[in-house]
């Protein structure tokens, strides 16, 4: 089957001084160019304040190719040809003024390049420029679409609660159509989670066990081994709530919980998802002093090693309360999933790196099996791993061979590494490309993020009108607040744990 080749135009990248640019964008467009994905005439223009020459920027972003790029076919002269379609404009970007520049430099890339006045927007940049630079661009002229390509993609954070939320969509929406704005979660470019859909729906017998009748509860983890790196600054003011929750775990959320679209296309897709927000029971005060747990790393020796505490971190607070672990149990109070609760939980220096969906199936109703060592009948469970190791699992009993009925649990399991000769394109592969396309199903819809907030915003109040509500410590290798096991409903019932405890000193405390 021919691959659908996107338009020609040219992708503007501002911020493209910045980390994301160097780490993420570059080496990912370079991808798409072995992959022979770009479109026939196509430029990439960094624009950012650090002044730049093309040949220095070019030297810049080869070296990030090196670094980051899939490794396969990382060859110097395979990156000094991608280099050529390279350029650099260095501006003011707070300043309106300065896109005249732009402008100019755009149309005479049309005229060099013929990319036909085609252009993608891509916003990397601190998110105080997320209203402006699209404003700005409009002023110029450059929102207007006439049969060209205009579209912007915004990075993370969109907002940073569900006023801001709103006030940056109502403003992008002054100048553009909800059609040409691209809101980039990186989760929803990740080919296991864009999987979630085909389990579930190109296999017959999934989708009549999946809800309240034979689900018991569903589980959803995004851990980290990490701690907050040199982002202290940011994170201090973010959180694990806003940072991880209201983007990547509600899209999981929604993937697993939602309706069949009746066919898969962006709008349909979106739509669904958005029910599922708008079914989330909304948090009172009383949840979330049951239902909500917040935690914070503490230094800690992991596997030996001494690790420092959220604390010490820099460009954090001495005295922060800043969450780097949240667990929550939340509802969808639909007619599928009335009374299933989802158990969601995310941080940061957990003793591993792991993204997985855990659907735990309601047990069979007698118990004709007697239990033994290695085999409790307490249901299937069905991990969908987002990473690492990418692929599926499904836990079943079967029986021990010889006399009587022992039985033990056993894996059915795939693993995406045994799809040795399929390339599976990096998250910012998939998504630029998409964009470029015009292809909006994996990027959120203006109403859907606002709906998020909506979710998570009585928890930020709660938090700010209560500054004393507990926040518990942690040690960096453990597995968060021991309290977050209680969360889960039912005896004996604990989160699935990918792996053991790293952290050598198991204190735990409250902050
Ligand atoms: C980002 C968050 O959106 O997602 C980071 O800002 C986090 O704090 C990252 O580390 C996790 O993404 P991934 O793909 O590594 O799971």
């Amino acid at each position: 089957m021919m691959k659908k080749k996107p338009e020609d135009q040219v992708l503007v990248i501002f911020g493209a001084s910045g980390d994301l640019t160097y780490r993420k964008l570059i080496p990912a467009i370079f991808d798409l160019y072995i992959q022979k994905s770009l479109p026939d005439r196509f430029a990439i223009l960094g624009v950012a304040r650090s002044p730049f020459s093309d040949d220095s920027f070019r030297e810049k972003m080869a070296d990030g190719i090196r670094q980051f790029a899939s490794k396969r076919d990382v060859d110097e002269e395979n990156i000094s040809d991608f280099l050529n379609l390279l350029f650099y404009l260095s501006i003011n970007t707070d300043e309106a003024s300065d896109y005249s520049k732009l402008k100019e430099r755009l149309l005479k890339m049309d005229s060099d390049y013929d990319t036909k006045g085609n252009y993608l927007f891509y916003l990397s940049t601190p998110p105080n420029l997320y209203p402006l630079i699209p404003k700005f661009l409009a002023e110029q002229g450059l929102n207007s679409e006439d049969g060209k390509i205009r579209r912007i993609i915004i990075e993370k954070p969109f907002g940073t609660d569900l006023q801001s939320a709103k006030e940056l969509n109502a403003s992008l929406l002054t100048d553009y159509d909800e059609g040409q704005l691209y809101r980039m979660d990186h989760y929803l470019g990740k080919e296991t989670v864009q999987n979630m859909l085909v389990t579930r729906f190109a296999n017959g017998f999934f989708e009549p066990l999946w809800n309240r009748n034979y689900i018991d509860h569903i589980e959803i983890t995004a851990s980290e081994s990490l701690g907050v790196e040199n982002r202290g600054g940011y994170y201090d003011h973010s959180g694990a709530l806003r940072d991880m929750v209201q983007n990547h775990l509600m899209q999981l959320v929604a993937l697993v919980a939602m309706e069949p679209p009746s066919v898969i296309e962006s709008d349909a897709i979106r739509n669904e998802k958005l029910k599922v927000y708008q079914a989330i029971r909304p948090f009172t005060e009383a949840d979330i002093e049951s239902n909500v747990i917040r935690g914070q790393y503490l230094a800690a020796k992991v596997k030996g090693q001494p690790m420092q505490g959220y604390r010490e971190e820099k460009g954090v607070d001495a005295n922060s309360r800043t969450e780097t672990y949240v667990a929550m149990k939340l509802f969808v109070d639909n007619w599928r999933w009335s009374g299933v609760p989802f158990y969601i939980r995310t941080g940061k220096r957990m003793p591993t790196r792991v993204s997985e969906v855990v659907v735990h199936f309601r047990p069979t109703p007698l118990k004709l099996f007697p239990e033994n060592e290695g085999y409790v009948s307490e249901g299937n469970v069905l991990v969908l791993r987002i990473h690492p190791d990418e692929g599926i699992l499904l836990k079943t009993g079967m029986k021990i061979p010889g006399a009587g009925y022992k039985v033990k649990e056993v894996n059915i399991d795939f693993h995406y590494s045994q799809l040795q000769d399929t390339y599976v394109p990096g998250a910012y592969e998939r998504l630029l490309l998409d964009a470029m396309l015009g292809d909006s199903t994996l990027y959120s819809r203006g109403d859907a993020i606002e709906e998020t907030w909506e979710i998570v915003q009585p928890i930020l109040d709660y938090w700010n009108s209560n500054p004393d509500a507990p926040l518990y410590g942690y040690p960096c290798g453990s597995w968060g607040p021991e309290c977050a096991d209680s969360l889960i409903e039912g005896e004996n019932k604990t989160w699935r744990y990918p792996c053991k405890n790293l952290s050598d000193d198991g204190i735990y405390c409250e902050l």
